[in-house]
């Protein structure tokens, strides 16, 4: 399977989401993130990001910042998406219901962006994403 994360930026979220998945299923599917806005293109990961990843063993800092693209749609099998904005915008994006049904919310609870905050709300993000994917590892039997 392809399975792509969204958030916001695409470097505080979704790149953890992505480190994390690739460290649990990255042997069996094709991980990547992007994200819904460009400010950010072709930067690593947000320097707290790369810290709490480190900090549990991921090594996420040759991840680069790209824009979701429409393309993503055919290239992709899951989309994963860290909050209720990014679904919105997403499903704002698909132009049928086969697109429209790739698009998930990760959680059943938002992924709060952590990018104006403190380095303890990244590592808060941390743990809501690592109990996210496996619950989602498990829902979509992907391990
Ligand atoms: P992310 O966090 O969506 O988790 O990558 C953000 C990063 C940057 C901005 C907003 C959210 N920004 O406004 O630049």
């Amino acid at each position: 399977m392809n399975i792509l994360v969204v958030c916001l930026g695409n470097i505080c979220r979704s790149p953890l989401a992505h480190g994390l998945l690739e460290q649990k299923i990255g042997h069996k599917h094709l991980i990547d993130s992007a994200g819904t806005a460009s400010y950010h293109v072709g930067e690593p990961p947000d320097h707290r990001s790369i810290k709490i990843a480190a900090k549990h063993g991921i090594n996420i800092q040759s991840q680069k910042a790209r824009t979701f693209s429409t393309k993503d749609f055919e290239l992709f099998d899951y989309i994963f998406v860290m909050d209720k904005s990014n679904f919105n915008h997403l499903l704002q994006l698909a132009t049928s219901n086969l697109q429209k049904k790739k698009i998930h919310l990760i959680s059943n609870q938002n992924i709060p962006d952590p990018y104006h905050r403190d380095i303890s709300a990244f590592e808060e993000v941390y743990q809501l994403l690592n109990q996210a994917t496996e619950h989602l590892i498990k829902e979509y039997q992907l391990s």
